[in-house]
């Protein structure tokens, strides 16, 4: 055979090979490269503003310290009264909110805003991912503390305790169990774990001993945004959450809630949350924008982001699509965590909450929600582990710290790159420090942004700011 023919028979299987595994790529019926659409599930409809009224005065949590205890303590003096609240209300903290528990004494219980509120730029965000929470510490390291001021105050026996009890079980179980290696990313997904755990999946009621195993790995999440939820199939980030999103809401009162008697009439509320949660508007960007910049980059954006991320303004699409492992590259610890959840999500899904009319179950999947980027300008750090502290570092892996430390003062935003100021580290510091190469912590994948030159960046971080 002469060379020349060999050549053109080696270049032509060559081709064949690569379009054949081009077309195992690209040819994923139509959709982007390793993406999964996420199949969408009726919700209950609600009041929104019956909604937000529970929310920041209901009763979902009906433990903690008496009201009376909390206004003598330091955390009184910072409520501000930033909801605006009413009554006894508005001396309270707006991640607290005074409560009646179940016993008719007037307690201080933790609420979701707690994780889902942020003061940003100076003002309460409702909605907004709490970024600067710090979970670095064993929570029940507290407890010792209050059971003396407790002590003092009511004794115990007393109303009071039995007021305080279900919070104090809950904290000292969840305490030691999750704690993260930075401020800033958030042990949900371990809490829930936990507090399942030590509940009767039937009746809810507590066991001090856990029923089934508690997995061991803490992976750290970033907060997302509660805007979202008007664009999503699947809740978390890792589609977890199927079916009727109230009921997953109203897990959060499993910290204290007797048994399904009272959960049922939680669950009852939740759908009014859902309702006012879909009508949150995201925060606008506050400076002036390049126009001609802002074209430009939608028209970038449109190429090559919104057949994962959908397109904005009018006439607006989300295609809600999981993106595979193996394609999005990101760390994969969260995913791979729930190979070792497998007790918690059988739980979860024999559990009351598994129950009809309004059931919702779990289904990990092994990738992630390629989420909605409406008001992505005010969200920093990102990715779903919080890892990367701006857009322009998200948008150019070559420029993503390794080691990286911000000031969690609110005010200290970067409007230019789009982010938290932050100094870079040679290693990690201290628990504000963000230690990449730690499990789970990994700031790699989403490689998207490095095909494009520096102009096109500029031009699609301005547009992003208009989202
Ligand atoms: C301890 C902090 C914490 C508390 C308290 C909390 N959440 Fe969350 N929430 C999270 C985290 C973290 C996630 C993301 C977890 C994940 O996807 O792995 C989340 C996810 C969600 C989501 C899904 C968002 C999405 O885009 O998928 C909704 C909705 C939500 N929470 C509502 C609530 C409500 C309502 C409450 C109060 C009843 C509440 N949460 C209490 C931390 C918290
Ligand atoms: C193949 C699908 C896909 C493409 C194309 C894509 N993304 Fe993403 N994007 C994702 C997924 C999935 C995530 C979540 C990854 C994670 O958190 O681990 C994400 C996350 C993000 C985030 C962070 C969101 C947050 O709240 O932390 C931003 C910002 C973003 N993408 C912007 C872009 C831009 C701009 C482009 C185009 C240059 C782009 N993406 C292209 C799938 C995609």
């Amino acid at each position: 055979m002469k060379k020349t023919t060999l050549v053109l028979i080696l270049g032509l299987s060559l081709t064949l090979f690569f379009s054949n595994c081009k077309d195992d790529n690209s040819d994923n019926n139509g959709l982007p490269p390793g993406a999964i659409e996420l199949p969408s599930y009726t919700q209950r409809d609600g009041d929104p503003v019956a909604g937000y009224e529970y929310l920041v005065y209901g009763d979902y949590v009906g433990s903690g310290v008496p009201l009376q205890a909390y206004s003598i303590s330091p955390l009184a003096g910072n409520a501000h009264n930033r909801l605006g609240r009413t009554g006894d209300n508005a001396n309270v903290a707006y991640d607290f909110t005074a409560v009646n528990a179940p016993n008719g004494v007037r307690v201080v219980a933790a609420n979701c805003l707690a994780c889902h509120a942020s003061v940003f730029r100076g003002e309460l965000v409702v909605g907004m991912g709490a970024s600067e929470a710090n979970f670095t510490d064993d929570q029940s390291n507290l407890i010792p503390t209050i059971d003396l001021g407790m002590g003092v105050l009511y004794g115990n026996p007393s109303p009071e305790w039995e007021a305080y009890e279900p919070f104090r079980r809950a904290v000292l179980a969840v305490g030691p169990q999750t704690v993260t290696e930075s401020q800033g990313v958030n042990p949900a997904d371990k809490l829930a774990a936990v507090l399942a755990a030590h509940r009767n999946p039937e009746d809810l009621t507590w066991s001090e001993n856990p029923l089934v195993e508690i997995p061991e790995a803490v992976p750290p999440t970033d907060v997302p945004a509660w805007w979202h939820m008007q664009k999503k199939n699947t809740m978390f980030y890792n589609a977890l959450g199927r079916k009727d999103f109230a009921r997953f809401m109203m897990s959060s009162s499993l910290l204290t809630v007797k048994d399904t008697v009272k959960a049922r009439e939680i669950d009852g509320h939740f759908a009014d949350v859902l309702a006012y949660l879909q009508t949150i508007e995201p925060p606008t960007f506050p400076n002036a924008v390049d126009e001609t910049k802002v074209t430009q980059g939608e028209k970038i954006f449109n190429d090559e982001c919104a057949q994962c991320h959908g397109t904005y303004g009018d006439n607006e699409t989300y295609p809600n699509l999981l993106i595979r492992l193996d394609a999005i590259q990101t760390d994969p610890y969260i995913v791979e965590s729930y190979d070792d959840y497998t007790q918690f999500v059988d739980w979860y899904n024999s559990s009351w909450f598994s129950q009809a009319p309004y059931d919702a179950f779990i289904e990990p999947e092994r990738g992630y929600v390629a989420p909605p980027l409406d008001g992505i300008w005010a969200t920093a750090p990102y990715l779903h582990n919080a890892s990367v502290p701006t857009l322009e570092a998200l948008l150019d892996s070559s420029k993503r710290p390794t080691y990286w430390e911000r000031s969690f003062d609110s005010n200290d935003y970067d409007l230019d790159r789009v982010g938290w100021n932050y100094t870079e580290r040679g290693s990690q510091v201290n628990k504000q420090t963000y230690d990449t190469t730690l499990l789970g912590y990994g700031n790699e994948g989403h490689y998207y942004g490095d095909a494009l030159s520096d102009e096109e960046r500029e031009q699609v971080m301005e547009y992003l700011k208009t989202l």
